[in-house]
């Protein structure tokens, strides 16, 4: 039986992409960021996953208002990373899994999680950002990803409880996929941040701490919170932080914490990093 054993959840910011790639991850602006991931890099070697179920969001590169799936699963063998207006980025393709992506899928809309399936597309920095934090700048990625796409960019957004539910239902989907797989879920995005109109700039520390400090134990109250709060409180971008509680609802109801980190400002956004593990039964494996 395949099995989630942990989550990760990190922001992925375009510029972290770009001081990665351009080697200037040293400098003054980029070291405290970059510190913050020195335990994740060490953790996620101990602890490489055969799988990572990538929650993350297209920002209008692949999807746009021609049609933008609420929720996706990518299905695909391979995705290319996207030009975003200065070429694909200098990382590896994505190697997907077809076989547990339709696996998923099927068991999803079973479950009346009605979403779209896509074969082929390329990823932008909300899938390839959180790669090269987590895994540095390998030849292959070491692990295949499977996509899975949700809309925080065209509203009506899905609400922050209904990613939760999605997670629950991704949980059950990967317990009966047959195969022995170690399975790790990232959530990405967030935290707050505003890129454009009046607020441009806006960054809220209370509302990225309280939502850092419910996140293991009290994910059903930051379920509860409705989206209009994000983007009044968090800035427009904030709502990309329920594609957090997709990934927190497909891990157990308790968790161990194994980092949490934040750091304000990269780029325009505040940088939010977590990483859960669930309990020992899954050492079972
Ligand atoms: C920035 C942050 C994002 O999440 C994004 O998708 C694009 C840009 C930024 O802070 O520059
Ligand atoms: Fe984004």
């Amino acid at each position: 039986m395949a099995k989630i054993s942990a989550s990760v959840y990190t922001s992925h910011v375009p510029a972290i992409g770009a001081a990665i790639d351009n080697g200037v991850t040293d400098e003054a602006y980029w070291q405290p960021l970059f510190k913050g991931y020195e335990y994740s890099k060490e953790w996620i070697k101990e602890n490489m996953p055969d799988v990572v179920l990538l929650v993350y969001n297209d920002h209008a590169t692949a999807f746009d208002s021609n049609f933008i799936p609420t929720f996706a699963m990518l299905t695909g063998e391979e995705f290319k990373p996207a030009d975003e207006g200065w070429g694909p980025r200098p990382v590896p393709n994505v190697k997907g899994h077809p076989e547990l992506a339709s696996h998923l899928a099927q068991s999803l809309i079973l479950d009346e999680f009605d979403l779209t399936v896509v074969n082929s597309v390329d990823v932008d920095h909300g899938l390839t950002v959180p790669l090269s934090l987590m895994f540095g700048q390998p030849e292959h990625w070491p692990v295949k990803v499977i996509p899975i796409a949700v809309n925080v960019v065209l509203y009506p957004v899905p609400t922050g409880n209904r990613c939760y539910a999605l997670g629950k239902a991704l949980k059950k989907a990967v317990e009966t996929f047959d195969d022995d797989l170690n399975i790790q879920i990232w959530g990405t995005g967030g935290m707050s941040h505003q890129l454009q109109g009046p607020r441009a700039g806006l960054i809220n520390k209370e509302f990225d701490n309280n939502f850092l400090d419910k996140l293991a134990s009290e994910p059903e109250e930051l379920a509860r919170t409705p989206h209009l709060d994000y983007v009044r409180l968090a800035g427009s971008e904030g709502i990309e932080l329920v594609m957090w509680l997709v990934a927190r609802g497909a891990m157990d109801d308790n968790v161990i914490q194994k980092h949490r980190f934040y750091h304000v400002p990269a780029s325009n956004t505040a940088v939010g990093h977590v990483i859960l593990e669930n309990g020992k039964q899954t050492e079972e494996l």
